[in-house]
C-alpha cells in the first residue's frame, strides 16, 4: 500500500539535545502549514530522550520505547549529543540504537547546492553540485565489535572490526542502483571504497556491486577510492550522480558534502528502512554553543521534513517545501551560517511557511 493512502500519519518526534528542539519546532511549523495546503493529517508523539533526560534519570532509551517507535509511520529527530555526557553514550544509546533496532539500513544524504547559497568551491554552482550519497547504515565499524588487549599498558592493542555481510552490502547496493534509476539524472552509480588497502571489506563490496550491476545495464557503473572521492567532490563535483558506500566512509564524505552544499545548516538525511519505519534528521548535530540563542539555521531540519513527506508519498507537499526553501535561500538569507542569516531561527521557519505555494 502506498503510504499516501493513509489518512493520518503517526509521526514520532525526538527533539533531542542542544539546538535540536529549536530546529524541530520550525520543521513542525512547516509540516503543519503544508498539511493544510495539501490536505493530509498526522498526529505527533513527542519523546523526550537525550542528554538532559539521561543526566536527570540515568535512562538513555528504553526498549519499550523502541517497540513504540516500530508502530509509527515515521520518526523526526532533532539532534543527539550533550557536552556533559561522555561521547558515545547518547550516540550509541539513542541514534545508533534506533538505526540498528529499526533496521534502517540506508542513510540517504542528498548533496544539493540551492540557488543563492554560497559554496566554498570557486566557479561551481547549483548545476554542478547535485548528487546523492547512499550510505550503508547498520554495519561496518559502527557495529562496535572489537577489543582491547593489554589495556593501559605499553603493549596495548585496540582492535575495531568492520563487519560487512553479503546481505547487508547487497541490499544497500541494490537500493542504490534502484535509486540511480529512479533519479534518472546521469544514471550513474559510483562505488566509493578502498579496494587497494581494505582487501576484505571492499573486495566483498566490489564483488556484490559487480554482480548486482548485471541487472542494471541502463546504469553506468563507476568506482573510486574514498580518498580520490574526497578530492573530486571538491574539484569536479559534477561527476557524481549517486555514490554508494559503507557506513564509515559515508559518514565522512557526507560531512564534506554538507560543506560544499552550503554547510550544516542545510544538510539533511534519511535513515530508511524501505520495509519498515524510517527516521529523518538534520545531520549537523546538537551545536551546543548555539543552543537556545535562536540563531541556528533550521533549513536542514525543514529539509528533513521534506524528505519525510517524500518518503510518505506526499510528493507535492515535499516539492512545495523545496520550492519555498529555494525562494528563501535565493532571495532572503544573507548566509546559511548560524548567526549570519540576517534572520533568527524562528524567522527563517516563518519565511519558509510564507513562501509555500
Ligand atoms: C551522523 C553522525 C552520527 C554518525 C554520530 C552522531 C554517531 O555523525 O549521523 O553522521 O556517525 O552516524
Ligand atoms: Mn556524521
Amino acid at each position: 500500500m502506498d503510504k499516501k493512502d493513509k489518512a493520518n500519519y503517526k509521526i514520532g518526534v525526538i527533539p533531542g539535545d542542544g539546538t535540536g528542539p529549536e530546529v524541530v519546532r520550525e520543521g513542525l511549523k512547516v509540516l503543519e502549514a503544508v498539511s493544510q495546503a495539501r490536505n493530509f493529517s498526522y498526529s505527533l508523539t513527542h519523546f523526550d530522550f537525550g542528554g538532559e533526560h539521561y543526566l536527570k534519570t540515568g535512562e538513555v532509551l528504553p526498549d519499550s520505547v523502541l517497540e513504540e517507535l516500530k508502530t509509527l509511520d515515521a520518526i523526526y529527530l532533532g539532534a543527539i549529543g550533550h557536552p556533559d555526557v561522555k561521547p558515545g553514550i547518547l550516540e550509541r544509546g539513542i541514534l545508533l540504537k534506533i538505526r540498528f533496532a529499526l533496521d534502517q539500513y540506508i542513510n540517504l544524504r542528498p548533496i544539493k547546492l540551492y540557488p543563492g547559497v554560497w559554496t566554498p568551491i570557486k566557479d561551481k554552482g547549483p548545476q554542478d553540485i547535485d548528487f546523492v550519497v547512499v550510505r550503508e547504515n547498520t554495519e561496518g565499524f559502527y557495529v562496535g565489535e572489537g577489543e582491547f588487549i593489554d589495556k593501559d599498558t605499553e603493549k596495548e592493542v585496540a582492535l575495531q572490526v568492520s563487519r560487512n555481510t553479503y546481505k547487508g552490502v547487497a541490499r544497500c547496493v541494490k537500493f542504490a542502483f534502484e535509486y540511480a534509476r529512479k533519479r534518472n539524472k546521469e544514471k550513474k552509480l559510483t562505488l566509493c571504497g578502498k579496494t587497494n588497502v581494505l582487501t576484505y571489506a571492499f573486495d566483498l563490496w566490489q564483488r556484490v556491486f559487480d554482480k548486482i550491476s548485471n541487472n542494471y545495464s541502463d546504469i553506468k557503473k563507476d568506482y573510486a577510492h574514498v580518498d580520490a572521492i574526497c578530492m573530486w567532490m571538491i574539484k569536479n563535483p559534477e561527476w557524481f550522480d549517486v555514490i554508494v558506500t559503507d557506513n564509515m566512509f559515508g559518514d565522512i564524505i557526507t560531512d564534506l558534502g554538507a560543506m560544499i552544499q552550503g554547510g550544516m545548516g542545510i544538510a539533511a538525511g534519511a535513515n530508511l528502512n524501505p520495509e519498515g519505519v524510517s527516521m529523518f534528521e538534520p545531520i549537523g548535530g546538537s551545536a551546543p554553543k548555539y543552543t537556545g540563542k535562536n540563531v541556528i539555521n533550521p533549513l536542514a531540519a525543514i529539509s528533513a521534513v521534506m524528505m519525510m513527506l517524500e518518503h510518505l508519498g506526499q510528493r507535492e507537499a515535499a516539492k512545495m517545501i523545496e520550492d519555498s526553501i529555494i525562494k528563501v535561500t535565493s532571495t532572503k538569507l544573507k548566509s546559511l551560517s548560524a548567526g549570519k542569516m540576517g534572520y533568527t531561527t524562528q524567522e527563517v521557519g516563518d519565511l519558509v511557511v510564507k513562501h509555500l505555494d
